[in-house]
């Protein structure tokens, strides 16, 4: 059949709206990214505490190179003494200022065993560990030796065969989520790689059947299970994190990675689970977000469906694309 020839006028009219709708959706995104993100130097408790973060990261990502250079990045742990400092005197200890006084302090004694100069930071190191005194013996900091034969031991799985007995589920057994599984599966997240370990994700998780109906109104893609769903997760990533304008989509990608992990985290728990999309736009997210109580400086990154499978049931077979078209291995460069 010849393509059908174009009807200028209607063809034009919902080109124009939707170009219109997405305009105002990347403004609801770059308003959002600006109002949380601290571009212009930190302001909201949030964004000081991602800021050390950051500059804890920075210390401990020197001190587990080969070769750390002694008295390396001095400015910066000069800055983190300061931030550290000035937090701890507005809102108190928390797990942040703690982690960060554990990689001073392991950058501190790293210098005396190899003799940086790193003039009056030690002091101020050993000023900051007193404060800390305190400082729960569950959190730690700095670096820490690793066997490679170990890492080999724990981490020995047949992980493709774990992937490959994985689907997105879409039955599910009436039978209710234990709250210690979920988390378990939480903790495994956790243990998702973030952007200079600033973890900045969150999970809401739902297990009563009307509250998961409820959230699952907002969403579109679960006809025909969501009914026998045994729990819903939302995942969110902070935008109080980020600072810089390359980071802008910084939120997205930790927090897919988390989500992922979580999902795999669910399916190493015996459990069934589903991505379920937060492709939205603005009005729905802001609905949902006002209903869930999820803050402005969080972003809705995917909702996640999970629960017991029954004993047998269908998956679409989902096959993948040949690995060579995904794998480029090698492919040359210019000369
Ligand atoms: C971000 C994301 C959102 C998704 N949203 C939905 C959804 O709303 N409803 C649904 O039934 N499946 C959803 N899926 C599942 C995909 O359809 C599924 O992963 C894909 O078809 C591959 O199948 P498999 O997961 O069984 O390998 C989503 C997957 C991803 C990664």
């Amino acid at each position: 059949m010849p393509p059908r020839k174009a009807n200028r006028l209607t063809d034009i009219v919902p080109r124009i709206r939707r170009q219109a709708s997405l305009l105002r959706n990347f403004a609801y995104d770059y308003r959002r990214f600006t109002r949380a993100s601290y571009l212009n130097g930190p302001s909201s408790r949030e964004n000081r505490k991602a800021q050390i973060h950051l500059l804890a990261h920075m210390i401990e990502h020197g001190l587990s190179l080969r070769d750390p250079r002694p008295a390396f990045g001095m400015p910066k742990v000069a800055e983190l003494c300061a931030d550290t400092a000035r937090y701890i005197d507005d809102f108190g200890l928390d797990a942040s200022t703690e982690i960060a006084v554990k990689a001073l302090v392991a950058y501190a004694a790293f210098n005396k065993a190899t003799g940086g100069d790193i003039g009056t930071l030690g002091g101020t190191i050993a000023g900051l560990e007193r404060r800390v005194e305190a400082a729960r013996a569950e959190i730690f900091g700095g670096t820490e030796d690793v066997l490679a034969d170990e890492v080999r031991q724990r981490a020995s799985m047949d992980f493709l065969g774990f992937m490959d007995a994985r689907h997105s589920v879409r039955q599910y057994a009436d039978q209710p989520v234990a709250p210690q599984v979920i988390e378990r599966a939480v903790r495994a997240a956790q243990q998702t790689p973030s952007s200079c370990n600033r973890q900045t994700c969150r999970a809401y998780v739902f297990t009563a059947k009307d509250d998961i109906a409820r959230v699952l109104d907002f969403q579109e893609g679960h006809r025909g299970f969501g009914e026998q769903l045994g729990g819903l997760a939302i995942v969110t990533s902070n935008l109080s994190h980020w600072y810089a304008v390359g980071e802008r989509y910084q939120g997205w990608i930790d927090g897919g990675m988390f989500a992922m992990t979580l999902a795999l985290g669910l399916h190493a728990e015996g459990l069934g689970a589903c991505m379920l999309n937060w492709s939205t736009t603005q009005d729905v997210d802001r609905a949902m977000r006002d209903f869930v109580g999820i803050p402005d400086d969080e972003l809705v990154i995917t909702m996640i469906g999970f629960g017991h499978m029954p004993e047998s049931f269908k998956v679409p077979r989902s096959q993948r694309k040949p690995v060579g078209d995904v794998l480029h291995l090698s492919p040359p460069l210019p000369r």
